[in-house]
C-alpha cells in the first residue's frame, strides 16, 4: 500500500508537520516506499498486510485480535523467543490462515522483517527499551503504518525521535494507548465534547495496579526478576531498580490528553512530581524469600507512589499518579471536572462498576452523585454502538479490538493516525520529565512543545462521533484560524 504525494499532505494538513524546515529526500519523502516484491501488485488493497514485533502476552493478544477484527494478513512475525513465535504461529493457524513468515535468532532480526517484508502496517508490544529503536526502524524502512505499545518511549530524546523520524518519512506512528478506547471513556468524550461539564478545569488519572506479582515471577516460596524470570518479570520490575518517576503514564493521561484537546488546541506546558519512599517492592522480597537470600540487597529507587501535577496551556491542571508496588485494587483513578459537573471513574471501567460516579448541575439532584451507568448508556460512543457486540470476548473489555479496528481503519483508508506522534511524544514524555522533577525535589521542568508550534492549529480528531454535535463554541473558535 503506499501513500502518493496527495495523501501525504493531507496527512501533513491535519498533523500538522513539515514546519520545521525538515528537508524531504529521497523516495521515503512522501510516506512512500521501496516494492519489496514482485507479489505486491497482486496484493488487494483491502487487506492490511500486517508485521508483528514482540510476541508476549500482549503481543500474542494483538495478532489474536487483528485476526477478529478481519481484513489483515499476517505476513511476519518477529520474538527471541521461539516459544513465542511457535504460539503465535497456532494462532495463525487455528483461525485457518497462512503461517507468518518468522524472524528470530538476535535482538535485531526486527530490521531484516521490516527492510524485507512488503508491510502496510508492523505493530510492535516488545520490552519499553525497544520501542523507540524498532519504531523508528520500521518507519525509515518505508512500512506506511506502525503502531507501538505504552508507554512509547523512556527518554525526550527517544520521544523527539518519533517525532522526527515520523516527519521526515512521511510515515504514521500511532500510540496503541486501548484506555482511551475504553467504553465508559469514550462515553465521557462525548459528554466533553457535548458540553455537559461545561469547560474543563481539573482532571485526575493515574495507573494504581499492585504489579507486585508481574515485576516478580511468584513461585512458591521464592521470587524470580531479570534473566531468571520470565515475561515483564524480565524486565519490567528492573527499571523500577534504576528509575524513580511516573513510569507508566498513558493509561490515565492518553484519555485526559484526548478530553483536553492536547496537541490539537491545548498542550502541557509544566509538570512537577514528587515520589514517596520505596517500601512496597522490599517487603514483597521480605514476604517471600528467607532472609539469607540475595534479593534483599536489592535497593529499589522506584517511590511507591508518585504524584505528578501538570499545567495545561488552556489553564486547566492534572494530577497523575504512580502506584503499581502496593496491595490495591486496579483503578485508573479518574475525575473530569468542568464548570458544570464532573465524572469520577474510580473502578475498572465496567459499565456496573460501583466506582462511576456523575454530577450533571441542573440535571442531578442538588449535591448528590448519580451512579454512571444511565449517562454512559445515553453517551455510548458510536464505535460502540457500532462493534460493541464484536468486540466482546477481546482483551481488556473490548477495547482492545475497538483500537485495532480504528488502527486499521486509518491503514486502509490511508487516514492520519487518531493517535499520533506528538501524542505518543507528549503523553510519554511524563516519564521522562517527572524522573527529573523527583531527582530535583519536585522542581517545576517544561515540556517540549514537540508539534513545534503546531498545537494551536491542530483540530482534534479522535473519535468523531456523527451523532452528537460539537462544542458550537469551540466550533466557532477553529473557524478563526
Ligand atoms: N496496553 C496495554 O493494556 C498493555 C498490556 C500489557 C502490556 N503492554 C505493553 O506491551 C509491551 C509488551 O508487554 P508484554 O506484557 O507482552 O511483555 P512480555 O515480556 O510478555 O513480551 C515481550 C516480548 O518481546 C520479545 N522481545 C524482547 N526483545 C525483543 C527483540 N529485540 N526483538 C523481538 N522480540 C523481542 C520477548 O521475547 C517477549 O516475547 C510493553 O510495552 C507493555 O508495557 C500494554
Amino acid at each position: 500500500m503506499k501513500t502518493n504525494r496527495r495523501d501525504f499532505v493531507k496527512m501533513g494538513t491535519v498533523a500538522g508537520m513539515g514546519i520545521a524546515g525538515i528537508a524531504l529526500t529521497g523516495s521515503e519523502a512522501f510516506g512512500q516506499k521501496k516494492d519489496k516484491t514482485t507479489a505486491s501488485a497482486k496484493h488487494d488493497p483491502n487487506i492490511v498486510r500486517v508485521g508483528f514485533i514482540g510476541l508476549g502476552g500482549r503481543g500474542s493478544g494483538h495478532v489474536h485480535d487483528s485476526i477478529t477484527v478481519g481484513g489483515i494478513e499476517v505476513v511476519a512475525i518477529c520474538d527471541i523467543n521461539q516459544e513465542a513465535i511457535d504460539n503465535v504461529q497456532k494462532i495463525i493457524a487455528k483461525n485457518g490462515m497462512k503461517a507468518a513468515k518468522a524472524y528470530t535468532g538476535s535482538d535485531h532480526s526486527y530490521e531484516d522483517m521490516v527492510k524485507n517484508e512488503e508491510l502496510d502496517a508492523v505493530i510492535i508490544a516488545t520490552p519499553w527499551e525497544w520501542h523507540v529503536p524498532m519504531a523508528v526502524a520500521s518507519m525509515k524502512a518505508g512500512v506506511p503504518y506502525t503502531g507501538v505499545e505504552v508507554s512509547a518511549a523512556n527518554t525526550i530524546e527517544e520521544c523527539w525521535d518519533l517525532v522526527n523520524v515520523h516527519e521526515q518519512t512521511g510515515n504514521q506512528v500511532m500510540i496503541m494507548e486501548n484506555v482511551c478506547y475504553r467504553r465508559d471513556v469514550m462515553a465521557i468524550l462525548n459528554m466533553v465534547r457535548t458540553n455537559q461539564f461545561g469547560e474543563l478545569i481539573h482532571c485526575r488519572c493515574g495507573y494504581e495496579h499492585d504489579l507486585r506479582g508481574v515485576k516478580f515471577d511468584v513461585e512458591t516460596n521464592t521470587l524470580k526478576i531479570g534473566k531468571e524470570a520470565h515475561s515483564e518479570a524480565q524486565w519490567r520490575g528492573l527499571h523500577a531498580v534504576k528509575r524513580n518517576g511516573d513510569l507508566y503514564p498513558t493509561h490515565g493521561l492518553g484519555p485526559i490528553g484526548v478530553y483536553l484537546d492536547i496537541n490539537r488546541g491545548n498542550r502541557f506546558l509544566t509538570i512537577s512530581a514528587m515520589a514517596t519512599k520505596a517500601r512496597g517492592l522490599s517487603k514483597f522480597i521480605d514476604d517471600h524469600v528467607a532472609k539469607d537470600h540475595p534479593y534483599h540487597n536489592i535497593n529499589f529507587n522506584l517511590g511507591d507512589i508518585v504524584t505528578s501535577m501538570i499545567k495545561c496551556a488552556n489553564g486547566e491542571t492534572i494530577i497523575v499518579t504512580h502506584d503499581t508496588n502496593l496491595p490495591r485494587p486496579y483503578s485508573l483513578g479518574f475525575r473530569v471536572q468542568g464548570t458544570n459537573g464532573l465524572w469520577k471513574g474510580e473502578g475498572g471501567g465496567e459499565w456496573q462498576d460501583a466506582g462511576e460516579q456523575i454530577y450533571v448541575e441542573g440535571k442531578s439532584k442538588p449535591h448528590v452523585w448519580d451512579k454512571a451507568e444511565d449517562w454512559l448508556k445515553k453517551y455510548d460512543h458510536q464505535y460502540w454502538r457500532e462493534k460493541g457486540e464484536k468486540a466482546t470476548g477481546a482483551g481488556h473489555g473490548g477495547m482492545d479490538f475497538i483500537m485495532l479496528n480504528d488502527f486499521y481503519d486509518a491503514v486502509r483508508n490511508k487516514k492520519p493516525v487518531p493517535l499520533d506522534a506528538y501524542d505518543a511524544a507528549a503523553w510519554s514524555a511524563v516519564s521522562a520529565l517527572s524522573e527529573m522533577s523527583v531527582a530535583r525535589g519536585g522542581a517545576l521542568v517544561d515540556f517540549p512543545d514537540f508539534t513545534r508550534g503546531q498545537w494551536i492549529k491542530r483540530q482534534p480528531g479522535f473519535g468523531k462521533d456523527l451523532q452528537f454535535p460539537t462544542d458550537p463554541e469551540r466550533d466557532f473558535i477553529n473557524t478563526l484560524f
